[in-house]
């Protein structure tokens, strides 16, 4: 059986409800699904995750929410390998904060890049400017990246 780890970053809930509304669309395709809500290191490598999506959005300026810095400082500090980790990214974002638009995700990014992951297809930024439900934007995109990437087994 194909697991999926989802990995949630948030303050007001958003990132979370995203990452319900896509959950069922992996279990149609066979896959386990764990939503991680106060992720950290050990939810990620022990054991490895292979396949995972974050749902991460930003706050401060461009910081990550706080239930999401165990697993942040965990990558940088301790620097696990994570070259068996092939991930997609939907990043929650306003852009009128200007220049540390979905920081958070766009840091994420590098941060796994950086520790040998491979993103799968493009990141997804959603801007609350332009959609008011994330969901709506991100249910078609999980869709589309499932099939893109062959994980409908
Ligand atoms: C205090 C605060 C700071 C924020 N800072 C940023 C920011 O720097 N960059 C950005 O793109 N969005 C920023 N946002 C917007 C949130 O990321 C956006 O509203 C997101 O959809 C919230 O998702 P959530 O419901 O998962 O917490 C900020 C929102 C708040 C309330």
């Amino acid at each position: 059986m194909s697991t999926l780890n989802i990995f949630v970053a948030t303050m007001y809930g958003g990132a979370l409800d995203v990452a319900e509304q896509v959950k069922p669309l992996f279990e149609d395709c066979g896959y386990t699904v764990t939503i991680h809500e106060q992720p950290t290191l050990e939810d990620l490598i022990e054991p490895p995750t292979k396949l995972a999506l974050f749902c991460v959005s930003t706050t401060g300026s461009g910081d990550y929410p706080g239930n999401f810095a165990s697993l942040a400082s965990g990558i940088a500090e301790k620097g696990p390998s994570l070259a068996h980790l092939r991930y997609g990214l939907i990043a929650l974002g306003d852009s009128s904060y200007g220049d540390t638009f979905c920081g958070a995700g766009r840091a994420l990014d590098a941060l796994l890049n950086e520790h040998g992951a491979e993103r799968l297809g493009e990141r997804l930024e959603v801007d609350a400017m332009e959609t008011f439900m994330a969901d709506d934007e991100a249910v078609p995109w999980v869709e589309e990246w499932i099939k893109e990437h062959g994980l409908n087994n």
